[in-house]
């Protein structure tokens, strides 16, 4: 029965989780708030604040999990992909640590920690997915479409080919001068909006691809026209224009998810990620689901962006295996 501390720090979230198995006994996340006047993470800065972060957030999630720095068995911590000045303040706590506690150090990828996610065991109730498994994976900075065979096997089927679903949300939330990030104020606005006021048409790409950067400029250009008639526009059509934005961007993704599991004959289907916590999104594939007979997972709100805890259930499985890291592996961006 391993207790394992985990850390994530790739981007502008510090958090640290305490698992013991599979079981999750603490998860303490402090978000950065600094980056909110600039509309976009500040590397230099989430740098900084990671490293006045790190120790109460670690302190807390030991604290909260009822036990000791020498009860800890093993570290796990994000390695990459994710801002390089970020990655380092976690790496190098993780390091120290363990090297402290003589304890093995486990290295995880935050995009597997994120689809791992679903299977933290949160009360004694849940049963997590089984295998064969098809999961979308939509971040800030990956869309990617992965067939999982067991925990650690992960087959890529699609992805995006520029930018990422989370970055295409904040990049119509960031035209419209919506606060940063765009994705939880879009989700919010849509709610009272009509998603078919507007339409915007989404791209032809072959195969289980995607790609959202046409989408963000036609919507550019399509508010630059309105504007111009009207300067008023965007504020008197926030609403719709929120809802039929999303839309169009979370139809795209379900369309590619819907043909990889048929295609490919699966009958579980799940989501991961910062945009999995997209209420139309989770909506949309729950009645997709009934409608195939699939089995749909949604990760809790709380393991949807990041977090460590997501990051310990990586390195839990790594554990088992016996899968550990070298002191002197250096973080990677991308
Ligand atoms: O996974 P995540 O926390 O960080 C990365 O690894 O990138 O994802 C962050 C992304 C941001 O683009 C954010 O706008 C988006 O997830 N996001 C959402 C929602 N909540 C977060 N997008 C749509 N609807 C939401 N409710
Ligand atoms: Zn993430």
């Amino acid at each position: 029965m391993p207790n394992i501390l985990a850390i994530e720090s790739s981007c502008d979230d510090t958090s640290a989780a305490v698992l013991r198995d599979d079981r999750l006994l603490s998860n303490v996340i402090a978000s950065q708030k600094v980056h909110e006047q600039y509309g976009g993470v500040v590397p230099e800065l989430a740098s900084r604040a990671h490293q006045q972060n790190i120790v109460p957030v670690v302190d807390a999630a030991l604290h909260n999990a009822g036990i000791e720095r020498g009860d800890i068995d093993a570290v796990a911590f994000t390695r990459g992909p994710g801002l390089l000045g970020s990655l380092l303040v976690g790496v190098s706590f993780a390091k120290s640590f363990a090297q402290a506690l003589q304890i093995p150090l486990i290295e995880v990828n935050h995009l597997q920690a994120h689809i791992l996610a679903h299977f933290i065991k949160r009360d004694d109730t849940y049963t997590p997915p089984r295998f064969p498994l098809m999961c979308l994976l939509v971040s800030g900075g990956h869309t990617q479409i992965l067939l999982l065979r067991s925990h650690l096997e992960m087959e890529l089927l699609g992805q995006t080919i520029d930018d990422a679903a989370g970055e295409a949300v904040d990049k119509a939330a960031k035209i419209m001068d919506l606060p940063y990030p765009g994705g939880p104020v879009i989700d919010k606005l849509a709610k009272s909006g009509n998603a078919d006021a507007f339409h915007f048409a989404t791209p032809n790409i072959a195969g289980l691809d995607y790609s959202f950067s046409g989408i963000k400029t036609s919507f550019l250009y399509f508010l630059r026209d309105r504007l111009q008639e009207d300067p008023q526009f965007i504020e008197k059509h926030k609403e719709d224009l929120c809802a039929s934005i999303q839309k169009c961007i979370m139809d795209f993704l379900l369309k590619k998810l819907e043909k990889a599991a048929l295609r490919n004959h699966i009958g579980q289907v799940a989501i991961a990620g910062g945009v999995s916590a997209n209420s139309y999104l989770r909506e949309s594939l729950q009645r997709m689901g009934e409608k195939h007979h699939w089995k749909v997972y949604l990760p809790p709100l709380q393991f949807c962006t990041d977090n460590a805890a997501m990051v310990g259930i990586a390195g839990y499985f790594k554990y088992l295996q016996g899968d550990f890291a070298d002191i002197a592996l250096p973080p990677y961006t991308r």
